[in-house]
């Protein structure tokens, strides 16, 4: 699905009783299928842009829309996930990622199975019947990870999801995202502290002004696919994680 920000805006109230700009005004467009990392510094407004395409927050002025339609509630062919798992503590592993399909209404057997199918590319086929304290930090985030997939959506809205991890399971769980993309889903945009993780993953890395966050760098990640950790190494790939540190270096200078 294709999105596209316009002039769009948020501000909150502050404490007397004025409007405090937090993000804006914005405008990008993001092609159907495109994966696009977000970058910037802490308090930008990059988990308020985040909410407002996912129809959690209205936009104070301008707009956001999908395939022309205007966001203005949660869209069915989204999903959200953020830093925390945010795991229901008494379901198990396979009743956590079927959450969505109960609450859609699939049948108890067809949700499970439809479950099934996606443990192995999470590599939780073993575990589907531990619970979420029974998890490690990389576990429970494959869970969270399983639990948007399994809902196919159109859009997958991400807000530093592997913030919480070591770097080595980060990379590999990302690595991992890039795969169930392929079969699973299409749009992505995802906000990310980390540099060289939003140019192993994207097509497209935006970098966000200080608060209220505009955006002040649009760089394209033309690196061939499916993307290698090794690549890591590679000149071309040194030379856009400079790029995308100088503009963040630029906003702080
Ligand atoms: N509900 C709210 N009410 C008032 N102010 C808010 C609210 N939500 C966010 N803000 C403020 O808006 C600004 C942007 O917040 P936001 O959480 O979007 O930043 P962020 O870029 O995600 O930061 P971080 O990188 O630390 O997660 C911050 O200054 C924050 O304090
Ligand atoms: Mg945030």
């Amino acid at each position: 699905m294709r999105l596209s920000l316009r002039e769009l805006s948020v501000s909150f109230p502050d404490p007397e009783g004025g409007a405090a700009p937090a993000l804006g005004p914005i405008s990008f467009d993001v092609a159907d299928d495109q994966f696009v990392c977000v970058v910037g510094p802490s308090g930008c407004g990059k988990s308020t842009l985040i909410r407002v395409l996912g129809g959690l927050l209205p936009a104070t002025s301008g707009e956001a829309r999908c395939d022309d339609e205007l966001i203005s509630r949660p869209p069915s062919q989204f999903a959200i996930m953020f830093q925390d798992a945010n795991l229901m503590p008494w379901r198990t592993v396979l009743d956590n990622i079927a959450l969505p399909l109960e609450i859609a209404g699939v049948p108890r057997a067809q949700r499970y199975e439809m479950v099934r199918s996606l443990l192995p590319q999470l590599r939780l086929e073993d575990f589907e019947q531990l619970y979420p304290a029974e998890l490690s930090g990389g576990m429970a985030q494959r869970a969270a990870l399983g639990r948007v997939i399994v809902q196919q959506p159109r859009v997958l809205l991400l807000d530093e999801p592997f913030g919480a991890l070591d770097a080595l399971t980060r990379e590999k769980l990302s690595l991992e995202l890039l795969r169930l993309r392929q079969r699973y889903m299409q749009t992505i945009i995802m906000v990310t502290h980390d540099i060289g993780e939003a140019v192993l993953l994207a097509d497209r890395v935006l970098v966000i002004s200080r608060r209220p966050g505009r955006l002040v760098e649009d760089i394209a990640i033309a690196l061939p696919r499916p993307r290698k950790p090794e690549m890591k190494y590679h000149r071309d790939f040194i030379q856009l994680s400079k790029r995308v540190r100088e503009g963040i270096e630029d906003i702080n200078a």
